[in-house]
């Protein structure tokens, strides 16, 4: 059968990962949270003392970026998600990272992808795109918490205000904004725990296969 891609978008802390990774899982799919992908772009520059303003010091990280870098613990830091944020409005730094979203979505099987512009420019062809979205307040619960459990202390009016920043930046910047491709299924779910989320998403995968 052809391959199932299976792209999924949504704001800051959705639930697009976990239900991405469940998916994966489900389907026997490969998976890729891309955000990782503009987080390691920024924690390199960073590492190396580089300006998260420097465009083409920015490009260049993009471009030399290695897939061990994806697995550093710190990528998930509060402060990464901001960074990353930061430099992924750079048009070089998005060209750069598409060719590598692109080669890991094109194999035989098919893959999930998790992010923002999955549906819409990654891959626009996708058997399955889901936009998934929850109330910014709930949103900033299930980060506060996430965190908390991951021993950052963080305070919940500060995560707010984080999201809804992210929120504004990735929907306003020029390319590849944040917004829900016009074939997507859009799934809210601040009323929905995990389980339930996972339940609605697998009904639309199973109804496109
Ligand atoms: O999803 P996550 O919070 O890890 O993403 C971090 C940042 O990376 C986002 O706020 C967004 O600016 C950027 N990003 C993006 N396109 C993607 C994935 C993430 O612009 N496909």
């Amino acid at each position: 059968s052809a391959p199932m891609v299976i792209a999924i978008d949504g704001p800051a802390a959705s639930g697009k990962g976990t239900l991405a990774k469940r998916l994966a899982e489900h389907y026997g799919l490969p998976h890729l949270d891309t955000g990782l992908l503009y987080r390691a772009v920024a924690r390199s520059m960073l590492d190396a003392g580089l300006s998260l303003d420097d465009e083409s010091a920015a490009a260049r990280a993009a471009a030399s970026l290695i897939a061990d870098k994806l697995a550093d613990p710190r990528l998930r830091e509060r402060a990464m998600g901001e960074a990353a944020s930061r430099i992924s409005a750079v048009p070089a730094v998005r060209s750069a990272l598409l060719a590598w979203q692109q080669r890991f979505a094109a194999n035989a099987v098919g893959a999930v992808l998790d992010g923002r512009d999955i549906g819409t420019v990654v891959c626009p062809h996708a058997r399955v795109k889901l936009f998934i979205t929850a109330s910014a307040e709930e949103r900033a619960r299930r980060r506060h918490r996430e965190l908390t459990l991951r021993g950052e202390e963080t305070i919940f009016a500060a995560i707010l205000a984080d999201i809804e920043a992210r929120d504004a930046r990735d929907a306003s910047r020029a390319t590849a904004p944040l917004r829900a491709a016009e074939d997507a299924t859009v799934l809210d779910t601040t009323e929905l725990d995990p389980d339930e989320a996972f339940a609605a998403a697998k009904q639309v995968v199973d109804g496109a296969r």
